[in-house]
């Protein structure tokens, strides 16, 4: 029945001209069905680059609209349209507005887990990929970073010579990460090593052998000789991990860490949504055209070599 619906799904796709895209905290079924699997970094220059003129974006909101924004002539759905992401909830376009006449002097970067209505009033995004090459490149002393607190305060300490001003933002998953169950698993593993999502809490951070990106954890743990691995980041990471290195061993801290809006798409909203071509994307022109500055401005600095001297 899955397989059917599967393959109604790629017969859709082509049908639509559509291009699927999906993260790495997206069900196993989702990944292997997508044409595009990736940290938040890479989608968002697939979605800007693709020739397709729909795009179905298997990820949360924030995802979607970045999609939308880098492109408006297209088309961009999701499977599920109440999938979001609570830590970009946590700041408002509004909230930012007053925090800015505060500190007139400071510039301002949102981590691209953040609305269209915050983009709209920083000077930069960033990922977690892309966030420390772009940072090397921003000349200001006073930085203001926005919504999650522990990327920033991890941002931070590769800058000590520049004042930062934190929100108070968070994930729920990463920053509920016990040191406890790490450790734990360390014992069960005495060579595992310890590979870590900067949204994780500083505790978390250090104690880890590797601190990265979807993407970097992936690339890390394929590349290191070492066998077994402790991967603090969403589950839904352990399917390409897997995938990639069949012989080696990935162990998730505690009972679980799921983002639960991840896994709302499923091969039934998928197929619903592309063959009714709902919960399509629409954005205010004026908030797009705003936060597209801090797209653009992501994908320029992170693009950018930076000299050492
Ligand atoms: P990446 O950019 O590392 O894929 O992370 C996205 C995310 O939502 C982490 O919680
Ligand atoms: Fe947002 Fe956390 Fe889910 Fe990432 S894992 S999408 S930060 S709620």
């Amino acid at each position: 029945m899955a397989m059917d619906l599967a393959k109604e799904i790629l017969k859709l796709k082509r049908e639509k001209n559509a291009l699927i895209l999906a993260h790495y905290y997206q069900p196993g079924i989702i990944q292997d069905l997508a044409d595009y699997v990736g940290d938040s970094y890479y989608l968002s220059e697939i979605a800007r680059d693709c020739k397709e003129e729909v795009i179905m974006f298997c990820g949360v909101k924030f995802m979607a609209e970045s999609a939308k924004v880098l492109s408006p002539n297209k088309t961009v759905l999701m499977p599920c349209p109440s999938a979001g992401c609570s830590m970009a909830d946590m700041a408002s376009g509004k909230a930012l507005l007053e925090l800015k006449e505060k500190h007139p002097d400071a510039y301002v970067v949102c981590y691209i887990n953040s609305t269209c209505n915050v983009k709209a009033h920083c000077d930069v995004a960033v990922t977690s990929s892309s966030a420390l090459k772009i940072l090397k490149k921003i000349p200001n002393k006073k930085i203001m970073f926005l919504p999650d607190r522990n990327l920033g305060e991890y941002i931070s300490e590769f800058f000590p010579e520049k004042e930062f001003i934190l929100w108070d933002g968070f994930c729920r998953c990463h920053n509920k990460v016990s040191r406890e169950d790490i450790l734990i698993e360390k014992e069960k593993h005495i060579n595992a090593k310890v590979l870590v999502h900067p949204e994780c809490t500083k505790e978390i951070r250090d104690i880890a052998d590797y601190i990265g990106s979807t993407s970097g954890i992936i690339d890390y743990a394929t590349k290191d000789e070492g066998t077994d691995f402790i991967i603090a980041t969403e589950e839904g990471i352990l399917h390409e991990l897997k995938k990639k290195n069949p012989n080696k061993n990935f162990f998730i801290p505690g009972d679980k860490i799921c983002c639960q809006d991840m896994k709302k798409t499923t091969f039934e909203n998928l197929y619903d949504a592309l063959l009714n071509m709902k919960n399509e994307m629409i954005i205010e022109e004026n908030v797009r055209k705003k936060a597209l500055r801090s797209l653009e401005n992501m994908h320029l600095l992170a693009s950018q070599d930076v000299r050492s001297n």
